[in-house]
């Protein structure tokens, strides 16, 4: 467990009639790289500008290495942001856009050019200082507005969407620059994306949010195999949801009921799931097994549609009489299905994630990290 350097609790954010974040609790880890993700207007930005003071909360609290900051200016807080748009001087050259901040300061010259050296080597732009901006391809770009960004050596820096502007190739290359840099560096980055799979690259936890709310905040690793809401099984990655009602509880199976078929499934007792409680089970693609046969606790069947072979993979289709399409992925060629053919779903019992959706707010993430319990008063 280590110590909050940042920390919000129960923060919100209001526009108007428009309720952009909603009760946000989150204490992210000194050296953590924390990621923001969700769809497009789900509010990252406004968390963002609000742990950097360029937004105000309308109400909760902010606490940036363990002090209070919402009423601080944003040149107050040890934090900076490098902006999607990079927001650099582009009539001045590489080596002024970096020393701007310092030179502002009013910084002594040597010191100034041994730290706008430094953060060129950090950045591996050693050699361009006389470039001007628009010299330089857009990773070059990107990497300026990194330099200037932490050449005040902030403790916290905030990344909102900065790959965003690059193309595939780029942006895959950036990605591994980027987390290489911010391990060498040990700053805690917090970094917006609405791509899930740059999150899952970089990020030592995501928080995913949708319509202002976090619906989870975990590893990436236990976001994929455990999520905890029908949303976040849907973001990231494929995924299987079969809508059921839980028609009995053994321990810790229990057997669900969908409109065509029955199932069973692994339960977690934290999640204290019930007769008639109704849930989601999700089952990720490489996880959906068929028998031509029935198989022992599951009766749900369908008739396969098509295989699509990409690469080694095979992706197959099969439709439920209700109207589901399920996704099988299979890297097997043995034993495969005809098109046309009934075949009856599976899984393992672990590989089934039972989705119960009460609570909403993920609390337990928070308690994760000391210095900032969400309940506690001030
Ligand atoms: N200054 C503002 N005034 C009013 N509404 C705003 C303002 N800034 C953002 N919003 C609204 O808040 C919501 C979240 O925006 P934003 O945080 O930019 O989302 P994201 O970065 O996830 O795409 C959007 O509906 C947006 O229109
Ligand atoms: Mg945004």
């Amino acid at each position: 467990m280590s110590k909050a350097i940042v920390s919000m609790m129960n923060v919100d954010k209001i526009y108007g009639e428009n309720h952009v974040v909603k009760n946000m609790n989150m204490n992210i880890a000194e050296g953590e790289f924390l990621t923001l993700l969700g769809p497009s207007g789900c509010g990252k930005t406004t968390t963002l500008r609000m742990i950097s003071g360029f937004e105000l909360p309308s109400s909760g609290t902010i606490k940036v290495q363990g002090e209070r900051v919402e009423k601080k200016e944003p040149y107050q807080r040890d934090v900076n942001t490098v902006f999607q748009n990079y927001a650099l001087f582009p009539n001045m050259n590489v080596y002024d856009n970096i020393a701007y901040g310092l030179k502002v300061k009013k910084v002594p010259k040597a010191e100034l050019h041994e730290r706008v050296m430094e953060a060129l080597k950090m950045v591996q732009l050693e050699g361009f200082e006389k470039r001007r901006i628009t010299q330089m391809s857009g990773g070059q770009k990107q990497r300026v507005a990194i330099a200037r960004a932490i050449i005040n050596r902030p403790k916290v820096l905030l990344l909102d969407e900065p790959l965003g502007a690059l193309d595939l190739k780029l942006r895959k290359q950036m990605q591994i620059e980027l987390k290489r840099l911010q391990k060498k560096l040990g700053i805690t980055f917090v970094y917006v994306t609405h791509d899930q799979e740059e999150a899952l690259t970089m990020s030592d936890r995501i928080a995913i949010i949708n319509q202002g709310r976090i619906e989870q905040l975990a590893t990436p690793r236990e976001i994929y195999e455990n999520p905890k809401t029908r949303f976040v099984a849907g973001f990231i990655g494929e995924i299987n949801l079969l809508e059921s009602m839980v028609l009995s509880v053994d321990g810790d199976t229990a057997v669900v009921g969908t409109e065509v078929g029955k199932a069973t499934v692994k339960i977690d007792p934290k999640k204290k799931i019930k007769a008639t409680d109704g849930v989601a089970v999700s089952i990720r693609p490489e996880n959906m097994k068929f028998s031509k046969k029935p198989v022992e606790g599951f009766s749900i069947k369908g008739v396969v549609k098509e295989k699509i072979f990409v690469g080694n993979l095979i992706k197959m289709m099969v439709d439920l009489n209700d109207g589901t399409e399920i996704k099988i992925n299979r890297f097997d060629t043995s034993d495969l299905a005809e098109d046309g053919e009934l075949v009856y779903l599976y899984w393992d019992l672990d590989k089934g994630v039972v989705i119960k959706e009460k609570n909403l707010v993920d609390t337990d993430s928070v308690r994760d990290i000391e210095g900032g319990d969400p309940d506690e008063e001030e």
